[in-house]
C-alpha cells in the first residue's frame, strides 16, 4: 500500500464515522416521525377507509341507495340485473375494487381514467368516459355501502 493510498484509507474511514454520527439522529428522528404516522393510522385503516368485512349499516345503505338516483348514478349503471348500461353493472364492485380506489374513480374519474390502469380498461371496455357527478367523501361511503349490501344480498339470495 502506498502512503497516498493509506492517507485516503484513513480520510475515508474518518468521514464515514462522521457520516455515521451525522445519521444517527438523522435516523431516529426519522424513525420516531414513522411511529408518529403508524400511530395515526397512516394512509390505510384511518377512519374514511371502512372496512369491508363489517357488517352493512343499514341506514347508510338507505341513504346510499337515495343518493344513487340523485346524482344520477341510474342513468348509467345498473346494481344486480347483471348486465351493462352506459357503464358495468355496480353489483360486487365492492369486492373486486378497494374503497380507495371507488372512491377516486367515483370523485375524480377524470384523472382516474388518465393515470389508473384498470379504469383505462373499463374505458377500453365501455367506450364512455365516466362522468364526474360532484359526489362528496360523506356521499359516496354512502353509496359504497349500498353497493355493500346489494352485493351481501345477492351473495345470500335475499330479495
Ligand atoms: C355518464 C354515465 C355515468 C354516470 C352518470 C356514472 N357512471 Fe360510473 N361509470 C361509467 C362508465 C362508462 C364506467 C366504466 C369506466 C369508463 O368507461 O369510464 C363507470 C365506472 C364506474 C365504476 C367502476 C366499476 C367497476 O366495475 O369497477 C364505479 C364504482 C362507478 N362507475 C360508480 C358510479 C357512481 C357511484 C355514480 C354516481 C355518482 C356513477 N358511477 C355515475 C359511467 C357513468
Amino acid at each position: 500500500m502506498t502512503p497516498f493510498q493509506q492517507g485516503e484509507d484513513t480520510r475515508l474511514m474518518k468521514t464515514c464515522e462522521a457520516r455515521k454520527r451525522t445519521l444517527r439522529p438523522g435516523l431516529a428522528a426519522m424513525m420516531a416521525a414513522l411511529s408518529i404516522v403508524s400511530a395515526c393510522g397512516g394512509d390505510s385503516g384511518s377512519a374514511d377507509e371502512p372496512d369491508p368485512a363489517a357488517p352493512v349499516d343499514s341506514a347508510l345503505a338507505a341513504r346510499g341507495e337515495d343518493l344513487f338516483t340523485a346524482k344520477g348514478c341510474v342513468a348509467c349503471h345498473y346494481v344486480g340485473r347483471g348486465q351493462r348500461l352506459v357503464g358495468p353493472d355496480l353489483l360486487g364492485a365492492p369486492t373486486r375494487r378497494s374503497y380507495s380506489w371507488i372512491r377516486g374513480m367515483v370523485s375524480n374519474p377524470d384523472s382516474m381514467l388518465r393515470s389508473d390502469e384498470t379504469a383505462k380498461e373499463l374505458l377500453g371496455q365501455y367506450m364512455t368516459p365516466m362522468a364526474n357527478q360532484g359526489v362528496t367523501d360523506d356521499e359516496i361511503r354512502a353509496i359504497w355501502e349500498y353497493l355493500r349490501r346489494a352485493t351481501a344480498d345477492a351473495e345470500t339470495g335475499a330479495p
